[in-house]
């Protein structure tokens, strides 16, 4: 039998899994996904029962304690949140001071990173149980506050403050579409369907910003500076701001007349770096059951809103080639949450460079959980190895002999 012990000690014996394809980082007992079946359970909650009966913030108790809320801990557990909707007042002097067309992800970021300046009690190190809960329910209550400040920046127009009459989602929704200056009735439907988007979009195990998250406070750093750390990650095309890219995909093929098959062509072309945006998933190689909601709920929402939107039917069309492609068959690749997400986001009246932000808003109970599951588990700081390719020994040669 190998000593592993002393390949350990001679040669450094590491796996080697480029893109961590097939290497677990961590025991979880917060999200099941079977890639194979699309089966997406939250603490063994089917997916599609969650968004069909929660709400977002009864779904982030979930998430982050364990448990469904009975009524008088989800009663509590929204005041709490309510109590801390407000982010400090100097924040706003550095905030101000960001370009009012900088990119919301950015912004998002940074302004998350430097609640840990105003919330500095969240670096204390061994916070109690209590006070990392305190750190968590600031987490949840600002993330939406200043979601809806980058929004309202974005428009050159004054902050909303949060009202707390108003559950979790309205009064996000109200800071963001609310008017200092008229009475502005949150439409329900809209408050419906933001629940769903947040909550298809809560938690899904370790894909790139949660493990982010997860490594970042693995080094015992702050919830704070761990959710930005997330945020970044989230940012790119290949992760949550594919959202964005379907929606300015989708533009593009109307512009050039709507001719699916020719983008087809392109996605499939070796030689063309384009790929369908909102098609593919690491772990999904069947369907993505988020998809199928989004899906259903886009047509229902659209609909109800009175919303007609042609890039809509370019994308049903889209999928309709695809799914019949060899191309995308072969490789296992079907529509992702993002593929229909971005067609309700701008249908509910935000503007395309706030779809991944939302996304974010999303996600934050599931970076939360994760955070909280890596403390708790007492995990050793994450600290992938390597497999050394470049030079073995090299004569340094003075600068005037280079
Ligand atoms: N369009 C065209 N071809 C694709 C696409 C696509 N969207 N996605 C994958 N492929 C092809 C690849 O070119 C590759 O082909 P090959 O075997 O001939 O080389 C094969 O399918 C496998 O693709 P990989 O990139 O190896 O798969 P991976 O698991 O690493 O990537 C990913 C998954 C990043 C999601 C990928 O499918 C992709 O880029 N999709 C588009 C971006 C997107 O929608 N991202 C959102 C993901 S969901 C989320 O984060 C919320």
């Amino acid at each position: 039998a190998i000593d592993i012990s002393k390949l350990r000690d001679q040669s450094g014996l590491v796996t080697l899994d480029i893109g961590y394809k097939n290497t677990g980082a961590t025991q979880s007992s917060i999200t099941f996904l079977d890639g194979e079946q699309g089966i997406l359970k939250y603490r063994g909650y089917p997916i599609e029962e969650l968004a069909e009966k929660s709400t977002f913030i009864e779904v982030a108790y979930l998430l982050i304690y364990g448990e469904l809320p009975t009524a008088q801990q989800l009663n509590d557990f929204e005041y709490e949140i309510s109590r801390h909707t407000l982010v400090h007042e100097d924040m706003k002097k550095f905030f101000d001071g960001f370009p009012s067309h900088s990119h919301p992800m950015g912004q998002l970021s940074s302004l998350v990173c430097s609640l840990s300046a105003f919330y500095p009690e969240s670096l204390k190190p061994n916070q109690t149980k209590e006070e990392l809960n305190q750190s968590i329910i600031k987490m949840l209550s600002k993330m939406a506050t200043i979601v809806s400040w980058i929004y309202k920046k974005s428009l050159g127009h004054p902050v909303m403050y949060p009202l707390n009459k108003y559950d979790y989602v309205t009064n996000f929704l109200n800071m963001t579409f609310g008017q200092l200056t008229e009475d502005v009735q949150i439409d329900p439907v809209v408050v419906s369907a933001m629940n769903t988007l947040l909550i298809l979009h809560a938690d899904h195990e370790q894909n790139c910003s949660t493990s982010t998250v997860r490594i970042v406070g693995s080094s015992e750093s702050n919830i704070y500076a761990s959710v930005s750390a997330g945020i970044s990650a989230l940012w790119g095309p290949l992760h949550g701001g594919a959202n964005q890219a379907v929606i300015e995909m989708l533009e593009k093929i109307k512009a050039d007349g709507g001719d699916t098959d020719k983008w087809i062509a392109k996605a499939k072309d070796k030689n063309d770096p384009f790929r369908l945006m909102g098609f593919g998933h690491r772990v999904y190689k069947n369907f993505d059951p988020r998809a199928r909601i989004i899906k259903k709920a886009c047509d229902d929402i659209l609909e109800k809103l009175g919303v007609n939107d042609e890039v809509l039917e370019i994308a049903k069309r889209l999928e309709e080639v695809a799914l019949k492609d060899p191309y995308f068959v072969e490789r296992k690749l079907y529509p992702n949450v993002d593929f229909y997400s971005g067609i309700i986001y701008r249908a509910l009246g935000f503007p395309t460079d706030m779809f991944t932000v939302l996304f974010a808003l999303g996600r934050l109970p599931g970076w939360i959980a994760q955070w909280k599951e890596m403390k708790e588990n007492r995990e050793p700081i994450g600290r992938p190895r390597q497999i050394y390719i470049g030079a073995v020994t090299r004569d340094y040669v003075p600068i005037e002999k280079r």
